[in-house]
């Protein structure tokens, strides 16, 4: 018997009619059919259109806001950033509190609409060394909140006019972070990192030299920290008349700058001598500890005139109202990041050189010497995996040319760059340990 063929009355495609299911909807009388794979298309047409109008629909924002509350605690959120930050106590607590507030504030926002009572938001600036913590602590929060978050570097921008990157930028991410959901990015999280590089250079701290716009970006960020509607275009098109703009309003966006504003500690020792409240650490030349007591002594005494005088301009500090300050990690802490947080540079050595077959140990007093050589670099933890980089290439290199099972022991002098790390057969011990 011959087979029948219809013509799919939406695509024009022939299809032959082997099983009912070829042509699922079919009026032989008239020849009316639509074929299977545009019923299928019409299908994840419809179920799109549903997801995104969920997605979008307020009363589902406010009910995962709801659910958010309930997940994401302060304690939650600093438990969770305990996996990774060592130490920082204070300023993981500011931060889990100043994430949980916002999702408040956003809830009553939503649950009062029209109401003309609100909860003002408290934006947040983070000051410590350089590498202690302050881009780590932030990336790892984005994880964890399920709201929009998006990190720009303030020292990327520039004034409207000057070559870069205007302010908007930072909502601009902050809307890519969010699906390009502007009720959403109205509602997230911005982290201006490198904030002191906007530092006016007529600030205490700098010498007078021409300033690249710095003000000038300043005060555009001071537009967006007020709430004003920030404008943009889209990703890759050019700023002219005719392009089609985004409009946000940024009066619910929670602001996060953070910097290591170097010196910082100078000027609030000025200001506590002038005080007449000096801090005792008297001894002539100071030592390694003695300086790092009074640097975090001071820093965690910052205050907004402090930040005036570095080249914050007053309307700024006076929009960031809490002052979170992270401490100059020692050696005990660089040791403990070595090891311990879930990302540790051992452990991730440890899970690479395993997937060659490879167990790796460090000696104890190999960390130490580690976290000595990080303290001498002044970087802080950053010079960690860099210095243990240093250390395995070699054996990274060799390693993987056999797949047998051996252990390899990272000593001391490995780190000196006196000897080179040992590999072992599996269930050799390790002589060097055992002459020593
Ligand atoms: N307290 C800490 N606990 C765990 N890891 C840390 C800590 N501080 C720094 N690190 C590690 O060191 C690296 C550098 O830290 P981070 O980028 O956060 O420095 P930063 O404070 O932002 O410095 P900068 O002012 O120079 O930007 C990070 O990748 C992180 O893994
Ligand atoms: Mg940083």
């Amino acid at each position: 018997m011959a087979v029948e063929s219809y013509h799919c009355s939406i695509c024009g495609r022939r299809v032959k009619l082997q099983t009912r299911s070829d042509m699922p909807v079919l009026d032989p009388n008239t020849g009316f059919g639509i074929c299977k794979s545009c019923i299928k298309n019409i299908y994840h047409f419809i179920e799109d259109e549903e997801t995104h109008k969920a997605r979008n629909s307020k009363k589902s924002f406010n009910y995962l806001l709801g659910d958010l509350l309930a997940k994401n605690k302060p304690h939650v959120i600093k438990e969770y950033l305990d996996e990774f930050i060592i130490m920082q106590e204070r300023a993981k607590k500011i931060l889990s509190v100043a994430a949980y507030n916002h999702y408040k504030r956003m809830k009553y926002d939503l649950d009062n609409r029209g109401g003309d009572d609100e909860i003002d938001k408290s934006n947040v600036i983070i000051l410590g060394p350089t590498g202690c913590g302050k881009t780590a602590m932030l990336s790892h929060l984005s994880k964890l909140l399920d709201i929009p978050f998006a990190v720009t570097d303030a020292s990327s921008l520039t004034e409207a006019g000057f070559v870069g990157a205007d302010v908007e930028v930072a909502v601009r991410n902050l809307y890519y972070a969010a699906g390009r959901d502007i009720e959403k990015t109205e509602h997230g999280i911005i982290y201006l990192d490198e904030f002191d590089k906007i530092a006016r250079k007529s600030g205490e701290n700098n010498s007078i030299t021409a300033d690249p716009g710095h003000e000038g970006v300043q005060q555009g960020l001071l537009k967006m920290l007020e709430g004003s509607v920030v404008e943009f275009t889209e990703r890759g098109q050019r700023k002219h008349p005719e392009a089609p703009t985004i409009k946000v309003d940024t009066k619910n966006i929670l602001f996060i700058v953070g910097g290591a504003f170097v010196g910082i500690e100078k000027i609030v020792d000025k200001r506590l001598k002038k005080d007449d409240t000096p801090i005792g650490f008297g001894s002539e030349i100071p030592s390694k500890e003695d300086t790092d007591a009074k640097f975090n002594e001071l820093i965690h005494q910052v205050r907004p005139e402090d930040l005036m005088k570095y080249g914050i301009i007053p309307e700024i500090i006076g929009r960031l109202p809490v002052i979170c300050t992270l401490e100059t990690l020692d050696e005990d802490a660089l040791l403990r990041i070595l090891t311990e947080p879930k990302n540790a540079p051992v452990k991730q050595y440890e899970k690479l050189l395993s997937m060659d077959n490879v167990k790796l140990e460090f000696e104890e007093a190999a960390l130490r010497q580690v976290a000595k050589m990080a303290i001498e670099r002044k970087t802080g933890a950053r010079s960690l995996k860099g210095i243990i980089e240093d250390v395995m290439l070699d054996v990274m290199f060799d390693i993987p040319k056999t797949n047998e099972p051996r252990r390899v022991v990272i000593t001391e002098a490995c780190i000196k760059g006196d000897e080179q790390p040992q590999i072992f057969p599996l269930d050799e011990v390790n002589l060097s340990k055992e002459s020593a």
